[in-house]
C-alpha cells in the first residue's frame, strides 16, 4: 500500500523501561486512513502524532460505531523488531467491522500498516525483559449524523505505545472475582468482537471487583448466569483432572489471538484441550476437591497471567496454593519465548518487521 509519510519535527524524549506501565506512553507518529461512501478507504497517510479535530455530532459519540484490535512488537535479542501473527489481527478487525457494519480493511494493507509505523517507530521498542511495543490499530465512525445508522465516513487509525505488564502484578498470581449479577455479551450480540462498547459495560463489574479487593471480574453467560465465559481483559483457562477446559469462543467470548496460540501448544503438548461450556458451581466443587489444579488467562496484552484466587458469591478459592502452576509456567516461557525471539519460530507465528 502507498503511506505518505510526514516525520515530526521535534520527537518526544523516551521512557526509562521501568516505568512504561501499560498504554500511558505514545510514541511519534500514528497511521491515518479515512473512508468515504464513493471513495473507498483512501490517502493512507502516517503523520505526527496528534489529538484529532472532530464534529461533536459524529457518529462514534452517539451510537459507539467503534472497534479496535490490540498487538504487539517485540524486540529480539539481535535487536531485530517482530509481530506475532498480525494476519489474526486483520482477520479478526474484519470480523468485527462486518458486525458492526463498517467497510472491511483489505488484511494486506492493515499489515502493511502495522509493519511501516512499527518499521518507523523501531526505537521506540523497548529493550527490557517484558516490555514491548503495544499498538492499537482502531476505527471510528466520523460521519456527523443524528440518525442512527450506519455512519458513511469512518477514520481507521493506528497508535503505539512502549508497555510494560498488564497487571501490576506482572506474573504473580491475580485475584479474580466471578461476577453473578451484571454480565457483559449475551447470544447475538458483540461479545465475540473488539467493540469498544463490551469494555464500557464491563467497567462495573470491574469497579465492583476492585472495591472488593480482586484486579479483574470473571464473566458468566448471561443467559444462565452458570458457565464461566472471560475476564474481560483475558480469555481464561482451567486445569481439572489434567484436562484444560476453556469456553468456546462462540459468539460471547473474544476468539483470542493468544488463546488460540496456547490452545495448538498444549495439544502439542499432549494435553487434552477442551472448548467446553464449564459450570461455575462444578470449578468451585474441583477446588474443593483438590481437582481445580490451575487457572491462567491469555491476551496479547495480558500475556499468560496466573490466577490465584476465585471468588463466587461468598466463597473464596486459592488456586495452586497461590502461586503460578506447572503448565501456565511453561506456556508462558514458551510464547514469551517465541515472541521476544529467544526460542525458534517453530509454527511460522513471526513476522519481521524490517
Ligand atoms: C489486548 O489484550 O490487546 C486487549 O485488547 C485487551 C485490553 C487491554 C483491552
Amino acid at each position: 500500500m502507498d503511506i505518505r509519510i510526514t516525520k515530526a519535527e521535534t520527537l518526544k524524549d523516551k521512557v526509562d523501561d521501568a516505568h512504561l506501565g501499560f498504554g500511558q506512553y505514545y510514541t511519534d507518529h500514528m497511521f491515518i486512513m479515512p473512508y468515504d461512501e464513493g471513495q473507498g478507504w483512501h490517502d493512507a497517510q502516517i503523520v505526527p502524532y496528534a489529538p484529532f479535530t472532530l464534529d461533536p455530532a459524529a457518529m462514534v459519540f452517539h451510537y459507539a460505531q467503534e472497534c479496535f484490535e490490540g498487538m504487539k512488537a517485540y524486540r529480539t535479542p539481535k535487536g531485530g523488531v517482530q509481530l506475532f501473527r498480525p494476519e489474526r489481527n486483520a482477520r479478526r478487525m474484519n470480523s468485527t467491522h462486518r458486525r458492526l457494519c463498517i467497510p472491511e480493511i483489505p488484511e494486506e494493507d492493515f499489515v502493511d500498516a502495522v509493519k511501516q509505523l512499527v518499521a518507523l517507530e523501531r526505537s521506540w521498542v523497548p529493550h527490557s525483559p517484558d516490555t514491548s511495543l503495544y499498538i492499537r490499530p482502531t476505527t471510528i465512525a466520523t460521519e456527523p449524523h443524528l440518525g442512527v445508522k450506519p455512519s458513511n465516513s469512518y477514520l481507521f487509525f493506528i497508535i503505539c505505545s512502549p508497555v510494560g505488564p498488564y497487571y501490576a502484578e506482572g506474573l504473580d498470581p491475580i485475584k479474580i472475582y466471578v461476577e453473578d449479577e451484571l454480565t457483559r455479551a449475551a447470544p447475538g450480540g458483540t461479545g465475540f468482537t473488539k467493540a469498544g462498547g463490551n469494555y464500557a459495560v464491563s467497567l462495573a463489574g470491574q469497579v465492583k471487583a476492585q472495591q472488593l479487593g480482586y484486579s479483574q471480574v470473571l464473566w458468566l453467560d448471561a443467559v444462565h448466569r452458570k458457565y464461566v465465559e472471560e475476564v474481560g481483559s483475558m480469555n481464561c483457562f482451567f486445569k481439572v483432572d489434567g484436562t484444560i477446559y476453556t469456553a468456546p469462543a462462540g459468539g460471547t467470548v473474544l476468539p483470542g489471538i493468544t488463546r488460540a496460540s496456547c490452545m495448538e501448544l498444549l495439544a502439542d503438548w499432549g494435553y487434552p484441550v477442551k472448548e467446553e461450556a464449564l459450570a461455575i458451581d462444578s470449578l468451585m466443587a474441583a477446588a474443593d476437591d483438590g481437582r481445580l489444579e490451575e487457572v491462567f488467562g491469555t491476551g496479547t496484552a495480558a500475556v499468560i497471567s496466573p490466577v490465584g484466587e476465585l471468588r463466587y458469591k461468598d466463597k473464596s478459592v486459592i488456586i495452586h496454593k497461590g502461586e503460578i502452576g506447572e503448565v501456565t509456567a511453561r506456556l508462558y516461557a514458551t510464547l514469551t519465548g517465541i515472541q521476544w525471539g529467544t526460542l525458534p519460530d517453530e509454527k511460522g507465528w513471526i513476522v519481521p518487521v524490517d
